[in-house]
């Protein structure tokens, strides 16, 4: 009897051997592992009779069927990992010529961030460093420190944007002058580009954030001979070397004498056109000799040290030099706008 069942075992064995070393697909392999060991397959039916088998044939039929049963076990596991490697293998050698690459997209600098660059390394070259600031400042660095009086309208809530616990966003990057005179000993030679907010009313020329590019000099007897040689040298290496430069004179809290500076129109030369409005020149920045009291509040001593400073926005020199109409088209982030820069 238990030499009949061993027989049956080992048959069934070699069948399971053939069936799987055959199998060329996982469904294959999935129907012998039910047929063999599922609930209703052939090993739990011989496990089933072991009841009817004589007490003393027990042992060696008990060690017969562990056999078959992790032969099987192993049969079926062999046979997966056989496929796997063959569908891997597969997968190895073949490869597609044709297929078309794989493309990188490209991103590309935002205009406002050229414009930046482009101003940077000019000032680099005539030796200013970069310094920065923070974006949320106190009402100290950004009016009081910079002289500004307690009823200058830029301090006017309808134009600046103010936390109500004496922080505000800062509304120039003249900040930046105070931040760095506090920390360092003159001489001082910096720029400092960086974002700005103001509370206007978006139109084709405002927005609430936008960019200014600082510059501050402060060394021994600086005169407006060199604010003006340092800006005429930057129109003509940011617009082209036959570039003007004109002083008008202006009022800021943090300078005396202070002006507005104006370069030649790069449309028309200077003849007039719709971009400067028929006036030959654009206005680009705000400059002046540094008011002595604001040297006075960062502890520089005036009767030594004297210097000048300028600030300018960055998208409209980007909209003149990309001949930008609209300021908001900068900030929509609309792949069709950007994509042309
Ligand atoms: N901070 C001034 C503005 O925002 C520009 C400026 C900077 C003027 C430095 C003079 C000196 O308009």
């Amino acid at each position: 009897m238990s030499n009949e069942l061993i027989d049956k075992l080992n048959s069934k064995i070699e069948y399971a051997e053939k069936a799987l070393n055959a199998a060329t697909c996982d469904a294959e392999i999935e129907n012998m592992r039910v047929e063999m060991i599922g609930r209703n397959g052939f090993i739990p039916a011989i496990s089933a009779e072991m009841k009817n088998i004589p007490p003393q044939d027990k042992p060696e039929f008990g060690k017969a069927f562990n056999v078959a049963k992790n032969k099987i076990e192993a049969l079926l596991e062999e046979a997966k990992e056989r496929l796997k490697a063959q569908d891997r293998k597969k997968s190895e050698k073949f490869f597609d010529v044709t297929l078309p690459g794989r493309k990188w997209a490209l991103g590309g600098k935002h205009p406002v961030s050229k414009v930046i660059d482009d101003c940077v390394a000019i000032f680099r070259r005539m030796g200013f460093i970069v310094a920065e600031g923070p974006e949320v400042e106190t009402v100290y660095h950004n009016f009081d420190a910079l002289n500004t009086p307690s009823d200058h309208p830029s301090r006017d809530p309808q134009d600046t944007f103010y936390f109500g616990d004496g922080r505000l966003l800062r509304t120039q990057t003249s900040t930046v002058q105070i931040r760095y005179m506090e920390k360092n000993e003159p001489p001082v030679r910096i720029i400092s580009p960086g974002r700005c907010f103001r509370r206007d009313t978006p139109d084709a020329t405002h927005s609430m954030n936008f960019h200014q590019i600082e510059g501050l000099y402060i060394d021994k007897n600086v005169s407006m001979a060199d604010l003006k040689s340092t800006l005429l040298y930057f129109g003509r290496e940011l617009m082209g070397e036959d570039t003007q430069i004109r002083m008008r004179p202006h009022f800021f809290p943090f300078t005396e004498p202070s002006v507005e500076c104006d370069f030649s129109c790069i449309m028309c030369e200077g003849k007039g056109c719709r971009v400067c409005k028929y006036s030959g020149w654009l206005e680009i920045a705000g400059a002046g000799m540094v008011n002595p009291n604001v040297l006075k509040n960062v502890g520089y001593d005036p009767e030594k040290w004297s210097g000048y400073a300028f600030g300018m926005g960055i998208e409209r020199i980007a909209m003149i030099r990309y001949r930008i109409n609209d300021i908001r088209f900068l900030y929509e982030n609309d792949m069709r706008f950007l994509e042309q820069f």
